[in-house]
Order: C-alpha cells, then sequence, then structure tokens
C-alpha cells in the first residue's frame, strides 16, 4: 500500500493513505522523512513529521511502515549521543556532515560490535517473553538481554555475540536477538511500584540536606531566565549517585550541549571513578532541530531510561527543559488546527504531562529485580511566571519543587534555589534513612538550620523597618551566621572544588557552622564583646 502526499501544514503533512492506525510510522516525500500518525480521517491521515518539511512537495509518495514510532534497545547504548530519533549524531556527522541530512538513516547501535555473552538458559529450556536470557557486560553494567518471544530454546549462542545475528533460536523457529524495539509511547511493564524512600544523592548541599529527592522520585527546577538551570542539571548530570544518566537536551542552545560533552569526556563518576560517558546516554534535540522529532525525543529517553530500571539499575533521567517539549507540542498541535487551551498549549497538556511523571518510580521488574527511574526536569516559564500551564502541570505532577529565584541569581548566589518556597514530599523518609545510616543529628541539625533561616527572614524585614541599629546584638550574630550559612553551605560553585559534595561532607559543614553559633551565642550571653566574636568568626 502506497499512497502520496495531498497537504502540507507546518511539521504536518495529510497522506491519502486509510488502513494505518494511530502513531504508525509512516515515511514520506522521496527523501523518506520519517513521521508518525497523529490523526485519521475516512480518506487521509496526518503524519507528524520528525524532520523538516522544507523542500517536500504535494504528489511526492507517502510509505507506511506499519510499527509505531520506536527506539532500539540493546548493549551500546551508553556513552551514545542520540538526536531525537535515536540517530547517533557523531556517526551522522562522519557520514553525512555538520547537517542532518533529511531521510538519514544510520544504525542506532553499532551492528557489528562484539560482546561478550553468558546466557542464563540452556538448550531445551523455556524462555518466557520479557525474561531475561543472558548477560552481556556494558562497562560496569552488567546488561540484560530480553526475550521477545516465549519458547522452547533449541540453540542459545555461548560466549561472543553481535546485534547482527540471533543470540537464541526457539523450537518454533522464532529468534531472539541482542536487542529489541520499543515504542517509544507504551511504558515497558513491570510487576508493582514500590514506594520511593532511599536518597537519591545529588551532591548538591541544599537538595541533599533540606529537599532531598528519593531514588524513583520526580524533581522539576523552574526558573526565569538565566538563573541556573542547564547548570544545575548538569552538575547533577555529573555527580548523582546512579547506575545510568540520561540527559536530553530538550530544545536548548546547542552550544551548550557540545560543551557538556566535552566536559563529560575528561570527567570521572565520583562514586566509581570510571569515565562519566560511560554511565551517560545522551539525547541532544536542540532548538536548531526539528520541532516534531523534539516532542518525540523525551519519549524516545524515558524508553532508554526504563530499559536499564529493568536490569534492576538505578537510572537517573535529566532534560532541559520540558517548557521548550511543551512548546513543541502546541505547535504540532495547532498545525493539526485542534481547539486550543491556556495560552494556546492543547488541553491534553496536563494529562500527558502526567502520563510523562508517571513513568517514574521504584518498581519490582517482571524478572524480580527493583530499579528505579528518577527524573528531574527543568522548567523556564516565560517571563518568570510560574502560573503559567506548563509550571503548573509538572507541579501538579512532581514530587519535588526547586524554585530557582531570580534575586538569588542576579546576587551571584548559585544554585539559585529558593530555600523558603522549595519542597520535596520525600523528604521525611530520606531524611529518616540519612539520620539512620549517616548521622544520628542528620535530622535535628536540619531543622536548627530551618528555624535559623526563618528567623533570619524575619530579622531582615524588621531590620528593614526600624534599621540595623533597632536589632539586639544576638540577632546580629545570627544574621551573621545565617551569612556563613548562605556562603558557605547553600552556595556551591559549579566550576570549583565544591561542585560535589558528599552527604558526609554536607552534613560535617552544616554541623560546624550551627556549633560556632552556639558557642558564640553562649559567649555573648557570658558578657564577651559581640564585635570581638563577630571578628573570630571572619
Ligand atoms: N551553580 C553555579 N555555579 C556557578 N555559576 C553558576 C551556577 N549556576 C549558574 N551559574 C551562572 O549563571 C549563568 C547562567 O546559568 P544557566 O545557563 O544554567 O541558566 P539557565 O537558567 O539555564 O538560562 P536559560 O534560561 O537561558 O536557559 C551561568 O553561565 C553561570 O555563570
Ligand atoms: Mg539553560
Amino acid at each position: 500500500m502506497k499512497g502520496v502526499i495531498v497537504g502540507i501544514t507546518g511539521p504536518t503533512v495529510t497522506v491519502d493513505l486509510t488502513e494505518l492506525k494511530l502513531y504508525d510510522r509512516v515515511k514520506v516525500g522521496r527523501a523518506g522523512l520519517q513521521g508518525e500518525v497523529v490523526r485519521l480521517a475516512r480518506d487521509h491521515a496526518v503524519v507528524q513529521v520528525y524532520e523538516e518539511t522544507r523542500g517536500l512537495g504535494v504528489g511526492e509518495p507517502a510509505c507506511p511502515l506499519g510499527l509505531p514510532l520506536s527506539v532500539r534497545l540493546g548493549p551500546g547504548l551508553m556513552g551514545q549521543v542520540y538526536d531525537g530519533l535515536q540517530r547517533p549524531l557523531p556517526l551522522m556527522g562522519e557520514t553525512t556532515g555538520p547537517f542532518i541530512r533529511q531521510g538519514c538513516e544510520l544504525p542506532s547501535l553499532p551492528p557489528g560490535k562484539k560482546w561478550f555473552f553468558t546466557p542464563l538458559k540452556k538448550t531445551g529450556e523455556r524462555v518466557e517473553a520479557g525474561e531475561i536470557f543472558g548477560l552481556v557486560r556494558e562497562n560496569a553494567i552488567a546488561h540484560s538481554l530480553f526475550a521477545t518471544t516465549g519458547g522452547k530454546i533449541s540453540r542459545i549462542v555461548q560466549g561472543e555475540m553481535d546485534l547482527q545475528r540471533p543470540v537464541v533460536e526457539l523450537e518454533d523457529g522464532s529468534l531472539l536477538y541482542g536487542f529489541q524495539d520499543w515504542p517509544i509511547r507504551a511504558p515497558r511493564p513491570y510487576s508493582r511500584k514500590l514506594p520511593p524512600t532511599s536518597p537519591l544523592i545529588t551532591g548538591q548541599r541544599i537538595l541533599d540536606f533540606f529537599f532531598p529527592l528519593a531514588l524513583g522520585g520526580t524533581a522539576i527546577i523552574p526558573g526565569g531566565f538565566g538563573t541556573g538551570k542547564t547548570i544545575l542539571e548538569q552538575a547533577i548530570a555529573k555527580h548523582a549517585a546512579v547506575d545510568v544518566v540520561v540527559y536530553v537536551g530538550c530544545g536548548e542552545r546547542g552550544n551548550e550541549m557540545a560543551e557538556m560533552l566535552e566536559g563529560f569526556a575528561a570527567l570521572s563518576d565520583p562514586w566509581s571513578g570510571h569515565p562519566l560517558s560511560e554511565r551517560t546516554i545522551m539525547v541532544a534535540n536542540t532548538s536548531n532541530m526539528s520541532v516534531a522529532a523534539r516532542e518525540a525525543s523525551i519519549y524516545t529517553a524515558v524508553t532508554m531510561a526504563e530499559y536499564y530500571r529493568d536490569m534492576g539499575c538505578h537510572v537517573l533521567l535529566l532534560a532541559d527543559s520540558i517548557s521548550r517539549w511543551a512548546e513543541a507540542l502546541r505547535e504540532v498541535s495547532s498545525a493539526l488546527e485542534e481547539m486550543p487551551g491556556e495560552e494556546g498549549y492543547p488541553t491534553y497538556l496536563a494529562s500527558r504531562l502526567s502520563g510523562y511523571f508517571s513513568r517514574a518510580g521504584v518498581v519490582e521488574t517482571i524478572n524480580g529485580k527493583t530499579g528505579s527511574l528518577s527524573m528531574i526536569l527543568s522548567v523556564s516559564p516565560p517571563g518568570g511566571d510560574f502560573t503559567e500551564p506548563t509550571t503548573q502541570g509538572c507541579l501538579r505532577a512532581s514530587g519535588a519543587f526547586y524554585m530557582l529565584d531570580t534575586h538569588l541569581a542576579h546576587r551571584r548566589h548559585f544554585p539559585a534555589i529558593n530555600w523558603v518556597q522549595s519542597y520535596s514530599l520525600y523528604e521525611e523518609d530520606v531524611v529518616r534513612y540519612f539520620t539512620e545510616t549517616i548521622c544520628p543529628e542528620w535530622a535535628a541539625l536540619k531543622k536548627k538550620a530551618l528555624a535559623l533561616l526563618q528567623k533570619e527572614e524575619k530579622l531582615r524585614e524588621v531590620s528593614e523597618i526600624v534599621g540595623a541599629e533597632g536589632l539586639q546584638d544576638e540577632d546580629h550574630l545570627l544574621l551573621r551566621i545565617a551569612d556563613e550559612l548562605r556562603n558557605r553551605f547553600l552556595c556551591q560553585n559549579s566550576f570549583s572544588e565544591d561542585a560535589f559534595s558528599t552527604p558526609e561532607q554536607t552534613v560535617r559543614l552544616m554541623n560546624l557552622l550551627l556549633d560556632q553559633y552556639e558557642q558564640a551565642s553562649r559567649r555573648l550571653a557570658q558578657g564577651e564583646k559581640l564585635d570581638d566574636l563577630l571578628k573570630e568568626l571572619r
């Protein structure tokens, strides 16, 4: 069955094909551009095209491919840099030059690369669909290979394997390969969800101490222009204590992504000491790349993240920024002439967002392992207005809120996380965990620190009214310690040695600062002069 293009509106193309299903893949035009069916009618279908539609003409061919838009999952994902359609960008650069050629098709995983395969099944045994039939070592990860169909094994490879030849033959003639294709919009199945209770250590003091995230939790980083979203996302990508990081550069600057790639090549994971690239997969759909592929890119990324979760890994998905995804969704929706909702976004924006967030979590996998998928997504509300639909949709669906504050950023207090407005719903469980495993005083120190910061806020208000002279000596001391706390604890320069802090270092520093405060307060009460005490603190 072949058809032709009958209409083109921006990234959407109308074709005269009828026997299609929603989300089926279609190739359009002589260049063979990839797209996905987003609307069906009796005599035509509308295809959302993932590549630049420039130069495409009415009357050009349209060819259905049957399967929905999928990602190829298998060994070799780690360390790759993909575009939103899982095309490897470095390979594309080598073969077609610095610009993405329309209709370009390249293997997502290196087909000829040899892997050492350890079977977990023997000839004559049964394997079920979704079951792990063997392992391949991919950097530090024991990469599981999952059966795509079930049956009795008639042959299984030992030792060396690649992705071109079958690894298992079943008695009914079906073949199992080292890879599988998975539709990006369908969450991968698991046995059950478990509550997120263990911490995801980010290496950022303010987050780990005040607003901790749990493995399997979700957080958003909303912030106006230039408040430090990208730097914070990248710092977490470098330092988080997880097995796998999937980083999506979604509609942001291409040069930032390029700088990050260069930086990653030289850095190592602070927890394992291995090169960072060995645990990272990047999906780059920067602002100069196709809008519709940007819409798909976050799904491509989350499917890869779920795949590693199913192996029992702790996976962190970072996206910068989800607002650019929402804008892409709006662009496609308006090309489809759908009824616009608030601020022109489609009415289903909030449900799409919550559907996306619900792919995170701690799960017991089908194979009885425990894996987690955590998400930290940055949000760029236009004009820093947090009441806009994307921020609100994210806020309702996520478990932690790390609000970036323009005033703090202007004062070059980085990370500019507002400690009054930010929150984490995982706090209670995670703080209990830290108190039990790292420092018995963790919870108590946190309470004291928060009380101190709140008191500081009130004192600053008072001093604005009555002037600094109206404050008591103990108030001056408190303001001084609060300053130390801001500068030495809450601030963390990502471009210095201080960029990363273990929970032990974090709690030690807090202990030190609060100790200094208590001692100075005691001495002040005993009659020592404020000026002398303040000098000592310097
Ligand atoms: N943790 C940090 N340590 C040191 N400097 C920082 C930190 N975070 C942000 N900055 C400074 O702020 C600048 C802007 O940060 P960044 O590019 O991350 O902002 P953004 O919110 O992503 O901006 P945009 O809205 O344009 O995407 C950086 O170039 C850097 O100078
Ligand atoms: Mg940015």
